[in-house]
Formats: structure tokens, sequence, C-alpha cells
């Protein structure tokens, strides 16, 4: 018999500057689903409110459910961009997962003897470190021999981030995490320490605004990569699934997508199936 009595965890309830009750969160739980297919679970209150709290002073509303009133109102149209900003999880860093860059740079070398122009899509590309990364590998593919043309479209929904993905400078303990002396080759110091991405690795890169949850995409061409990681994780298995399956078309007939490493999608093996540790490619009909 267990001698101990269940611990009982009280739940504590932090005192708040502003009130953010259950509903005033399942509110703003369907505007973020709608604008962005982000699905938040319940654990994800404390955090909803951290990052709103910000908005609500600025604005200088009374509080959540003033805020999402005000969301939800004509006048608050344009507040959608900095609610949407606030609610997305930016984390990356230069060469994540990177196994995958080797695979890059083989692919891109195969192609390449076919193609002269390759292009690579970045479909969550956050503050621009893994475009840049992209942009590096497919330079350091061809070393100094003719190499094709290659562009990088990167995209994402936040435009504060699509922002200093396009300015390109980073601070320096980033970028002194750039392997194989890549800091010094594509990278110039700044007068205030921080550095910024050579025209050659800008140049290739075109950032722009894309909802992945939104139709139509503005998206005109085929690619021979896209690099999808760590935003599906965000979406439930039907919003994943669509995206999928409208990636499918996009992506030339041997062309390769990149994923997380937590997510994986064999539910959409119509459409993609695993080649290897979460790369896939086009399941043939
Ligand atoms: C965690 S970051 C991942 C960045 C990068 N792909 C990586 O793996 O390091 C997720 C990014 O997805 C973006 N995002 C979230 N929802 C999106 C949507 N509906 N459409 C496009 N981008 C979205 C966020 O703004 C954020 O920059």
């Amino acid at each position: 018999m267990n001698k101990f009595p269940p611990l009982e965890i009280p739940k504590v309830e932090f005192a708040r500057e502003f009130p953010f009750s259950d509903s005033d969160f399942e509110r703003i739980r369907k505007l973020i689903y709608r604008e962005a297919g982000i699905s938040l679970n319940p654990s994800k209150k404390d955090m909803v409110y951290g990052r709103l709290v910000r908005r609500i002073r600025e604005l200088k509303l009374t509080g959540f459910a003033a805020y999402v009133d005000f969301l939800e109102s004509a006048g608050g149209k344009r507040e959608f961009e900095q609610f949407v900003n606030a609610l997305t999880t930016n984390l990356t860093f230069f060469f994540r997962e990177e196994h995958h860059f080797p695979i890059l740079s083989e692919h891109l070398k195969h192609k390449a003897a076919s193609s002269n122009e390759l292009t690579i899509w970045c479909a969550a590309s956050s503050t621009g470190e893994e475009p840049y990364s992209l942009a590096i590998t497919a330079l350091e593919a061809f070393g100094g021999a003719a190499r094709p043309n290659i562009s990088v479209l990167a995209t994402d929904l936040d435009t504060s981030v699509l922002e200093t993905g396009r300015q390109g400078i980073y601070p320096a303990d980033k970028v002194s995490k750039l392997p194989h002396g890549y800091a010094n080759k594509y990278f110039d110091k700044q007068s205030d320490g921080s550095f910024q991405a050579k025209p050659i690795l800008r140049n290739m890169i075109t950032f722009q605004r894309l909802n992945l949850v939104e139709s139509p995409w503005q998206v005109r061409r085929q690619f021979d990569a896209i690099f999808c990681r760590n935003v599906m994780i965000y979406f439930d298995r039907d919003t994943q699934f669509a995206i999928l399956k409208r990636f499918a078309p996009l992506l030339k007939d041997d062309g390769l997508l990149f994923v997380g490493h937590s997510e994986n999608f064999y539910f959409a093996s119509d459409y993609f199936h695993l080649r290897g540790k979460t790369v896939y490619e086009h399941t043939k009909k």
C-alpha cells in the first residue's frame, strides 16, 4: 500500500498587471489560428500574456478583452500585423540542423549538370539566418568554378523578422559561430561591431511576406529545393496537409523538401515520402 497520499500541487495564479480571462485567451486562440494557422494549446496562456502585454500598454488599453475588441473593430485592422508578429516564435540560427546542408550541396551540384538556374525557397525564413546559410552553401558548392545562377526566395509571415533578414545585420556572437571561416568570407564588420552579409549573399536572396495559410501564394516558379523547417509544428495536421499539398506542384520533379527535426509528414505520403532524415521527395504517381 502506498504510505504517502498523492501530492496536491496548488494552482498558483500570478498577480497580473492586466486581467486575462480564459475567455480572452480563447478569443486570441481563435484569431491567431484564423490569421496564421498557429494552434495554441491552453499551456501557452502565460506565453501569450507575456507576448501581448506590451501591445496593451502601448495602446493604453484596460486589458486583454479590450485588446481583442480593438482587434475585431474596424480601427484595429492595422494592429493585426503587430498581433501576429508578437505571437510568432522566431528562434533560428545559422546552419541549424546542419546535416541538411551537405545534402543540399550535393543536390545543387547534381542539378547544375542539367540547369543553369537553381532556385531554393525558404518558406519560414525568420530573421534570415536560414536563407543566408542556404546561400553560403550554394556558393560553396561550386567553389571558384563557374556556377549557375542561384536564387533564394525567403518568406515569412512576420514583417519585422523579414526586415532584419533584408538588412542582413547580425550581432558578432551569432556570426562568430559560423563554421569554416565563413564569418570573414561572407560578412563585413560594421563600425558598431555587428556584421553585415556581403552583397554577393544579399543579392541572391529575395525577402517577401508570405502567409502559408493564406491563398493564393505569390509564388510563380518551381523550386529545386524547399526548406520549410520548424514552422509546421505550430500548425494542426489538417493545416500541415493543406500546405504540403500546395508545395507539391511548386517543387520540381526531382526536388527536395527539407523539414524540421520534430516534423513528420507520413500522413501526406500521397505527395511526399521520406528520402532520408527529415528530407522528403515527391511520391511518384
Ligand atoms: C521557429 S521559426 C523557424 C525559422 C527557421 N525556419 C529555422 O528553422 O530556423 C518559425 C517561423 O515561422 C514563421 N511563421 C509562423 N506562422 C507562419 C505562417 N502562417 N506563414 C509563414 N510563416 C509563418 C514565424 O514568423 C517564424 O519566423
